[in-house]
């Protein structure tokens, strides 16, 4: 059996994202299910070796994930040559310096989104890699989502006849930490603007990547975006001041003419399908997407509703709407592009999502707020 044992630095991975979606719902995943099987005699194995300042939270992590490899060197583990891969999910602001001392020591990048606040800097990193001559590639997990996967077999498939408009509502309601027995669910770094916080910059990195592959590309937005609570409180129980958006309102249009409408806010109560619902509206038909669902509507059975508010509504226009592909089974979202990402490392296989492309995102979210701080429309 030829085996491709690929050792991993991974960085940043005792927060909220490094250690549930990417150690243990995918590295400990590919590794439990003994790696990825390429062919009958070929196999790509993964060595992970967890990364970063607090000893106890890395020896407690590595414990749990049954992980062997952990330390607070990072320099060491860079100079490891069995470690070819640097993957990094620490906070927004510290990713430019672990991704150039590791692309420097000559290892595969990747990391989360984004990969920086602006653009400028995003496309310097892209280029650091690209004159280290590494393999480089950013998080843009909601592609493989399942309830997105379900909505582009559909538009494959010619399902919406032209479509016209997308709609996306993003958001919960984050707690400020005021509420007894409420603490507030997010890091509070997402609230500091100084710390690389903002819900423009985090989420519309999400939507550049989402709506150019599964709508077109982006031609133009304009955007609103808002801080509704100006004081929340800490990790350490201190107050503190919010100096970034939680909530933002874009509107964004393609090159193709489809107009998309996206809210995201960490300041809304839900009372729909899912965190994440996009209502993508063609003239053949309609599709309601969440994270994992996508229910559908034709045009056939599009009710034909009469405004008269003086009765109860008779159309229960939830009722209209048809799930689609129940059965079929997919896999996480971040395990399924880090499959793809050793596959690149290992096998040379094509990776469109470098760093080059997460700086669109970056892109979008710079535009964003230029849109709201010059009340205007901004082109790509
Ligand atoms: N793809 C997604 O859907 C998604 C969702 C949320 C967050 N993110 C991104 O993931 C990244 C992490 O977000 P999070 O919510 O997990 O944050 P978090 O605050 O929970 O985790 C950040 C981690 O970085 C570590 N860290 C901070 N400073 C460090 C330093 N100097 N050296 C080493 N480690 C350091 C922290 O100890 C922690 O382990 C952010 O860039 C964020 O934008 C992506």
């Amino acid at each position: 059996m030829k085996e491709h044992k690929l050792g991993i630095i991974m960085n940043g991975v005792t927060g909220r994202m490094g250690t549930n979606q990417h150690l243990i719902r995918s590295i400990c995943a590919i590794r439990d299910q003994g790696g990825i099987k390429v062919s009958p005699g070929e196999v790509i194995t993964v060595d992970p070796i967890l990364t970063g300042r607090s000893e106890d939270k890395l020896k407690s992590l590595a414990d749990r994930a049954g992980v062997a490899r952990w330390t607070t060197d990072l320099n060491e583990a860079l100079s490891d040559s069995k470690n070819s891969i640097f993957f990094d999910a620490s906070s927004t602001l510290h990713r430019a310096r672990f991704v150039e001392k590791a692309a420097r020591a000559g290892k595969a990048i990747y990391c989360e989104k984004p990969t920086a606040v602006t653009t400028a800097e995003a496309l310097r990193l892209a280029q650091v890699c690209e004159d280290a001559g590494v393999k480089n590639g950013v998080v843009q997990d909601k592609l493989w989502l399942p309830g997105i996967r379900k909505l582009r077999a559909l538009i494959e498939a010619g399902y919406f006849g032209e479509i016209l408009s997308v709609r996306g509502e993003f958001g919960y309601w984050v707690f400020t930490g005021h509420d007894e027995d409420q603490p507030a669910q997010r890091p509070s770094w997402n609230y500091r603007k100084e710390d690389g916080g903002g819900i423009m910059i985090d989420m519309l990195c999400h939507w550049r990547y989402l709506v150019d592959n599964v709508f077109g590309p982006i031609k133009s937005i304009s955007c609103r975006a808002a801080t509704h609570l100006a004081e929340r409180v800490d990790e350490q129980g201190n107050s503190y001041r919010c100096t970034a958006d939680d909530s933002c309102y874009a509107t964004m249009e393609l090159k193709n003419g489809i107009l998309c409408q996206f809210n995201s806010s960490w300041t809304v109560r839900v009372r729909r399908d899912d965190l994440f619902v996009m209502l993508v509206d063609g003239t053949k038909g309609s599709a309601v997407v969440g994270l994992r669902e996508c229910r559908t509507q034709s045009l056939e059975e599009t009710p034909r509703p009469v405004w008269n508010p003086d009765v109860s509504q008779p159309i229960d226009f939830y009722a209209g709407w048809k799930p689609n592909a129940e059965e079929e089974e997919y896999e996480n979202a971040f395990k399924v592009q880090w499959e793809l990402f050793l596959r690149h490392v290992a096998l040379d296989e094509p990776f469109p999502y470098d760093l080059r492309s997460g700086a669109r995102g970056v892109e979008l979210a710079e535009a964003g707020l230029n849109s709201c701080l010059e009340r205007k429309w901004i082109d790509l």
